[in-house]
């Protein structure tokens, strides 16, 4: 059942290039240059109306509508707001008639998000959910919805319900682009051609494994442990330190690059890993000069890399290289090496991967 894998987290990391071919399957019609998504369509004045997006979710699913708020707003020029569900729930929040609120949940089951969609329907808003598990009570409740097709996900670590949630988002900000006229056509068309060549690019970063499980073994007794990314690759960071902690019980902590100096500077010291996504596009110089600021207080660098990467190689401890790829799709690919360290680090320290103690897979009390 395991597929010939130890965990069901390894055979879901290693699934994800057909789980994001499966989501964009009958959606992304390259050759007809549209995108496809029954859900979008038929709501399509709702979107358009929307005088912003509310993104209601938890956990990684959260910091999946955190990419998507840079990708909604950045091609499709839509203001949005990504709220932890149960925050969001217990505010006394405004939302009206206006508002489209979008649920993201790879069960369908978590309680805290199923409240605050029933409160933004009791509100009048309309609410479209992004669901792994069909039939599920979130997918039920929703107006309308897309699921990620992505697969039973059992590892309690979500992996693949994140990269394919990402991909239903993106589809989505791709298709309101279009509808909205914020995204030329010539773009648009790049940007179908680079989401279809994730799936091998995902591929081509999970080759990294043998490289990635020697790295894991240098950091696995580490205390400690910082994940630092800008832009797009800010929640990727966030998410990082998520796998890191919920299934290696390491303290880990993501944050913007550039509020290091802010505060979390000085935990830094010889003894302290750091991840850093430092690819090629978005921020690139920006993200070298903090990588100087922490090696200077002698922190060891993981940099996560664009392939040929020279400049932050000369800096870094630790190099592992991803496919390039556009900016707004750079989360795909740098997710991949996180979760592997991750789940090198906890494999080697005993853990239990797939269950890791005081976690259920859906989380259906609040
Ligand atoms: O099923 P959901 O996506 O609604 O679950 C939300 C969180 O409980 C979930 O993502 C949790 O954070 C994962 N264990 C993270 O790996």
């Amino acid at each position: 059942e395991k597929g010939g894998y130890d965990h069901f987290m390894l055979k879901e990391i290693h699934e994800q290039p057909k789980a994001i071919t499966d989501t964009y399957r009958g959606r992304l019609l390259r050759s007809e240059a549209i995108i496809k998504m029954a859900g979008v369509e038929d709501n399509m004045k709702k979107f358009l109306n929307a005088n912003r997006f509310i993104i209601v979710a938890c956990g990684t699913s959260w910091h999946a509508g955190l990419v998507a708020e840079y990708i909604f707003e950045d091609i499709a020029r839509i203001p949005v707001e990504v709220e932890y569900a149960s925050e969001f729930r217990y505010r006394n929040p405004v939302i009206t008639e206006n508002d489209v609120v979008i649920a993201i949940s790879q069960s369908g089951e978590t309680a805290d998000t199923l409240a605050a969609i029933k409160l933004a329907k009791s509100k009048g808003a309309f609410v479209f959910g992004v669901c792994n598990v069909v039939g599920s009570s979130i997918a039920r409740e929703t107006d309308a919805g897309a699921y990620t097709h992505a697969g039973p996900e059992i590892g309690v670590a979500s992996t693949k319900a994140f990269t394919t949630q990402i991909t239903v988002l993106t589809l989505m900000a791709l298709r309101l682009a279009r509808a909205k006229g914020t995204i030329s056509s010539s773009d648009f068309r790049h940007h179908l051609l680079e989401l279809e060549m994730i799936p091998k690019k995902v591929e081509k970063a999970l080759e990294e494994d043998e490289h990635i499980k020697k790295i894991a073994d240098i950091y696995k007794n580490s205390r400690n442990c910082l994940y630092l990314g800008r832009g797009y690759n800010f929640p990727v960071a966030l998410e990082g330190a998520l796998k890191l902690k919920e299934i290696s019980y390491i303290h880990a902590e993501g944050y913007p690059a550039a509020e290091m100096k802010h505060g979390p500077i000085a935990l830094i010291d010889e003894n302290m890993p750091i991840v850093v996504i430092a690819t090629k596009k978005g921020h690139y110089e920006k993200v070298v000069s903090n990588i100087q600021e922490i090696k200077s207080r002698k922190g060891k660098i993981i940099g996560i890399v664009t392939e040929g990467d020279e400049q932050v190689r000369a800096l870094a401890d630790h190099v592992i290289e991803v496919p390039e790829t556009i900016e707004s799709l750079t989360p795909l690919i740098t997710t991949i090496p996180l979760q592997l360290l991750s789940y090198h680090i906890a494999v080697l320290l005993g853990k239990n991967v797939d269950q890791p103690r005081n976690l259920a897979k859906s989380v259906t009390v609040e």
